[in-house]
């Protein structure tokens, strides 16, 4: 990194800040399990689709009067452990920057928060392109993910868009050139409250606890290459089969921990059920969850209606969205 003195480190900020927007990634093949927990690196590899239909903006503004930085989400201030994980992010730019103002930084998604939609993949990839675009640095794409992986590996994904890897122990993402126009994903929100326990404490207590972690880390790395095989083939089906089995492989290991991690609420498994249905009846459909009840259908465009309309009548499905692959995360101007 060129060293750069404080003066023109501030003289290169811009005043009226920088506004980033990041879409947020569902994982086909899954990330869960830390390598090293102090640089925060995947233990295993994932592969991801960014998804259009979700996304973050955040503004972030370095400003020589304030005397503390200064987080709103979504209109209110952020909490505190939100807070402190975006601080250090702004921590890192700072250095980097040779900068020592306190920052502005407003956020908001356009999906609920911390309910398993990802946000944490939006947001960290937004709040890096924002705070160095705000900082006054350009950095290529693989830096910036670098940076949002040390807030949130998922976020790293978010960096770039369509069908998106990150190897196990990587630093940063890399974008996997394959066309995604055929395809959608489907998102079953089942449920809107903040999740109970976050991916972070959740794959920690999974590695620390869970008899099945071991068999994890070794299948996860087989699911992925299998599924990132029959991607680049077009097998859409074999896809389909990969990305069932790496979310229930992962969901097993944390179930079998102590105590036990579950993100499956009783809607979750009926529109588990409704995928399995669609297949049976000839509908390409396959599906995915996260760190909370909601799940995700990888469907075919000209099936997505279908999907979306079988996925609705599912008793505690509140809301169903469809979505295209989404683009990286970019700097955007004043509203
Ligand atoms: C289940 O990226 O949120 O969504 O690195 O601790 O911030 P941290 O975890 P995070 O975990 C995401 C887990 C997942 C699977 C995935 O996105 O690959």
């Amino acid at each position: 990194m060129p060293s750069v003195t404080k003066d023109s480190a501030e003289a290169r900020v811009p005043p009226a800040g920088c506004r980033a927007l990041a879409h947020s990634n569902i994982a086909l093949a899954k990330y869960w399990g830390k390598r090293d927990i102090e640089r925060n690196l995947p233990d295993v590899p994932s592969l991801s689709l960014t998804l259009a239909a979700l996304s973050t903006t955040t503004l972030v503004r370095f400003d020589p009067d304030a005397r503390a930085d200064e987080v709103t989400l979504n209109g209110a201030p952020a909490e505190e452990g939100a807070a402190a994980k975006i601080r250090t992010l702004l921590d890192r730019v700072r250095r980097e920057a040779g900068l020592a103002w306190h920052a502005q930084v407003i956020t908001g998604n356009d999906f609920p928060t911390a309910s398993g939609l990802a946000s944490s993949a939006s947001g960290f990839a937004a709040l890096a392109l924002a705070a160095l675009g705000a900082a006054g640095l350009s950095w290529p794409s693989p830096a910036v993910s670098a940076l949002a992986r040390a807030s949130s590996v998922s976020a790293a994904r978010s960096i770039f868009g369509g069908f998106v890897a990150l190897e196990a122990g990587a630093a940063q993402a890399e974008p996997v050139a394959i066309d995604t126009t055929a395809l959608r994903m489907v998102i079953a929100v089942t449920q809107t409250a903040p999740k109970k326990v976050g991916s972070t404490q959740g794959m920690l207590r999974t590695q620390d606890t869970s008899p099945y972690y071991e068999a994890w880390r070794s299948a996860a790395p087989r699911i992925y290459s299998e599924l990132r095989g029959a991607l680049a083939r077009g097998d859409l089906e074999r896809v389909g089969e990969a990305m069932e089995q790496s979310t229930l492989c992962m969901h097993a290991t944390m179930l079998a921990a102590a105590p036990a991690i579950s993100y499956f609420s009783p809607q979750t498994i009926a529109a588990m059920d409704c995928v399995r249905d669609l297949r049976a009846a000839g509908t390409f459909a396959y599906f995915t969850m996260d760190a909370g009840p909601h799940v995700k259908v990888l469907t075919l465009a000209d099936r997505a209606e279908r999907v979306r309309r079988e996925l609705e009548t599912v008793p505690g499905v509140h809301r169903v969205l469809v979505s295209a692959a989404g683009a990286g995360a970019r700097i955007v101007e004043e509203p």
